[in-house]
């Protein structure tokens, strides 16, 4: 896929609308818990500094469903750019209207600003052409280096680039389409997929896309519980997605038809409660008793998934193994972390879970690409092209 990036621009003394996605979490006294979205748009920010430019950074945080709320402001991310940066960000306290104009037009080239939450209005997510204008007519340029929200035609997204033909891709977008089309387009094989984690509907689409392109599946957390229910074996009272057993039945029948190895794990973790203090013991696939719950895979389910892994020239990790913010039950998720990071495999690892693991096992420097997007990553894997994407083709 070719995109037009900012390498192909000229930026010297121009004003650049930067869409970045920086959603990043926030605990209940506004600090920011995970900075791995502000730092991903460095490249692109510093670049555009490098040149000259002056860089209007706008993003969403949160759903805040079309009016200010004071805990999804990003004045707190301004503050955070600032230190990683190294230059006093300028917050705007809107991000239409005489509050960003004022604050735009009083920038030199070099500065840095950071317009408050696009979500504030609720014409961003119906990609409004007002909206869209009005925020076009802060700059002379466009650059989009959200790939987490590039699947939403939102107004900063896609309209913005009807007000705004000088466009490009910044370097983390060009960075997660050239990471993420490599599985699609090509793998060298074997091609392991690893799934996990809950949301089993949204990653259906996913699983069905790249079976033509896989050559084993393993499985983990409420995905695994649920493929199993779907196999008539007993899962206790293990969280199971009901309304997904159905489309797990047609995978199953998919899965055999192209003869593909697909693993649900041989063994799991079983507790009493999900808290630190539970009652827990193995037990073997289909064994679960009633009342108790699967919050990890076993030993014997580690041992063939580490094995899947040293096999695979190629793999993609999404979700973890089970409830791996408790310690005693951080076991399957920080192995797979470890088997993933000790290969020579080109490895891929999406959604939020997955990186929190890749994180606590300290081995994200190991790994051949981390996904910023979530919801992105899957819909560009299950085919589907990103309306934020498509706009930025050459
Ligand atoms: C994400 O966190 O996946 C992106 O920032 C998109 O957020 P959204 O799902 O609220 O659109």
């Amino acid at each position: 896929m070719e995109l037009i990036t900012v390498k192909d621009k000229d930026y010297s003394g121009k004003r650049v609308f930067v869409r970045v996605d920086f959603n990043v979490p926030l605990d209940k006294n506004l600090n920011i818990t995970d900075d791995t979205r502000i730092r991903a748009s460095l490249d692109t920010i510093n670049y555009l500094l490098s040149q000259n430019a002056i860089v209007i950074c706008s993003s969403h945080l949160g759903r805040p469903k079309g009016k200010p709320v004071l805990e999804m402001s990003l004045e707190p991310v301004a503050k955070r750019l600032s230190e990683l940066t190294g230059k006093q960000v300028k917050f705007a306290k809107d991000c239409i209207g005489t509050e960003a104009k004022k604050v735009v037009d009083s920038a030199k080239p070099g500065d840095i600003i950071l317009l408050e939450n696009l979500r504030f209005h609720p014409e961003e997510e119906e990609n409004d052409e007002t909206f869209a204008k009005e925020l076009a007519g802060l700059a002379d340029c466009y650059v989009n280096d959200a790939f987490g929200s590039s699947h939403r035609a939102h107004a900063s997204i896609v309209g913005i680039t009807k007000f705004l033909q000088d466009k490009a891709a910044g370097f983390l977008i060009e960075k997660e389409v050239n990471a993420l089309s490599k599985l699609l387009e090509n793998p060298e094989r074997p091609f392991l997929l690893i799934i996990g984690g809950a949301k089993v509907a949204d990653k259906i689409g996913m699983i069905r896309n790249l079976l033509d392109r896989v050559d084993t599946i393993i499985t983990g957390g409420v995905m695994a519980y649920t493929f199993i229910r779907a196999n008539n074996w007993e899962t206790g009272n293990s969280k199971v997605e009901i309304d997904a057993i159905p489309l797990a039945k047609e995978i199953y029948k998919e899965l055999r038809k192209r003869h593909l190895e697909f693993h649900t794990p041989l063994d799991h973790v079983v507790a009493d409660k999900i808290a630190e203090d539970a009652h827990y013991f193995t037990t073997e696939r289909g064994t679960v008793p009633i009342g108790w719950t699967g919050v990890d895979i076993g030993p014997q389910a580690i041992e063939e998934y580490v094995d899947c892994i040293r096999r695979a020239r190629t793999i993609f990790w999404n979700g973890p193994m089970g409830v791996f913010e408790i310690e005693a039950f951080a076991k399957g998720t920080i192995e797979i972390a470890k088997a993933i990071a000790a290969t020579n495999a080109f490895s891929v690892v999406g959604g939020g879970d997955s990186i929190a693991a890749i994180n606590k096992a300290g081995v994200a420097d190991k790994i051949s690409h981390i996904c910023t997007g979530g919801g992105a990553s899957l819909e560009f894997l299950e085919g589907k092209g990103l309306p934020g994407i498509d706009v930025l083709k050459k």
